[in-house]
């Protein structure tokens, strides 16, 4: 059974013969790939690490919408400008999917906001970087929902009923980002040799941040082990940032762009890159809240709280007196 293979790497997973009998019967319905319900019995652990994965997830979403509507004003064409608006307001759904797949497994959408502004939940250390140049919003298109999509299509097949369903529809959108991305990068590498430059400068300044999406490497994760066997996570992060640099150096060789690693090389025995790690402690250093944007990201977000509740305060008032309203009524 999974569980056991799992426990073999020592990181904690409770083995089959520890389990309580309510723990083997879910184990098992994992182990038969049926999904996991709100109102179905679940441990603690699992319904915790389905809310801390979820609403990072769904953080991530939200503040991932700030480094690309910086460019909505600056957008080159009016048609590049719809687009950029579509694809912010895009992840903005997306943050709502997710959030309300959390709230099933009881959690509030105020709980996790708090969370997120109190810098108790992360979201992913890629938004702490800086967009630049329009050449930005092509290397986080191509390169970021790139790596979004490659950790997020196996999630469609995770444990939880409502996070599988809300991948399903967030996967599309993600797709059609990611050639936007990689559109806008043809037509800048195609262009002037500014244009090219620019491209090159935005693909070497985002490569390694996008490889660090993926989490650290297996050997430090702290939460595979776990999330495999409960089938939260399908895949570790090494296989999938492998899979990612396996994918993507070939569309950069196609758009006459060099990937900034002067060790990468195509191994034939594997079928699969050998390529440099991203700088781990830059990784920890984002993490604790010391990326060139953490401070601006935060703030940006608690703002838009704050600011918003005026607008809340109305809703939750005019939703009162309905429910007054229909009260006399009955
Ligand atoms: N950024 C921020 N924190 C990260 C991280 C990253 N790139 N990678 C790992 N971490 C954190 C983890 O959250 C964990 O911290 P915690 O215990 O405080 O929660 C710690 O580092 C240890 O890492 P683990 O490998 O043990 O963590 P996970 O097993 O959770 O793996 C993950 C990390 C692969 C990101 C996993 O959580 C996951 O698959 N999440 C769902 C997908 C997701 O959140 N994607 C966000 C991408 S951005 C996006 O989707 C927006 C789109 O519009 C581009």
């Amino acid at each position: 059974m999974y569980a056991q293979l799992v426990k073999t790497d020592g990181k904690g997973v409770k083995p089959l013969d520890e389990m309580t009998p309510e723990e083997r019967v879910f184990q098992q319905r994992i182990d038969d790939d049926q999904k996991i319900e709100p109102k179905d019995w679940m441990p603690d652990g699992y319904r915790k690490n389905l809310i801390r994965q979820i609403s990072q997830h769904a953080h991530s979403e939200l503040v991932g919408q700030l480094p690309e509507s910086n460019w909505i004003t600056r957008a080159p064409t009016l048609e590049r400008k719809a687009i950029l608006l579509a694809k912010v307001q895009d992840e903005a759904g997306h943050g709502l999917y997710l959030y309300c797949a959390a709230e099933t497994l009881g959690i509030s959408r105020d709980q996790m906001f708090d969370q997120l502004h109190s810098g108790k939940s992360k979201y992913s250390s890629i938004f702490n970087y800086p967009t630049l140049t329009w050449a930005d919003m092509g290397a986080v298109g191509w390169l970021v929902d790139g790596a979004a999509i490659m950790n997020q299509v196996p999630l469609q097949r995770t444990s939880y009923g409502p996070y599988a369903r809300a991948m399903v529809r967030i996967c599309k959108e993600e797709s059609f980002h990611q050639r936007q991305g990689f559109h806008i990068m043809m037509k800048m590498a195609n262009g002037t040799a500014a244009q090219k430059r620019m491209a090159q400068d935005a693909l070497n300044r985002f490569w390694y941040p996008s490889l660090m999406m993926f989490g650290p490497s297996d050997k430090d994760s702290v939460h595979s082990a776990q999330s495999m066997a409960w089938k939260i996570k399908i895949n570790t992060n090494d296989e999938l940032r492998q899979k990612f640099v396996d994918q993507t150096v070939p569309q950069a060789e196609y758009l006459g762009l060099t990937v900034p690693d002067k060790d990468l090389r195509w191994n034939d025995e594997t079928g699969s890159y050998v390529f440099t790690e991203p700088d781990w402690d830059e990784f920890y250093a984002v993490l604790a809240g010391n990326g060139p944007c953490n401070k601006e990201r935060l703030q940006a977000r608690v703002d838009a709280w704050n600011d918003g509740d005026w607008f809340r305060e109305g809703l939750l008032a005019n939703a009162a007196k309905r429910r007054a309203k229909q009260g006399e009524a009955a």
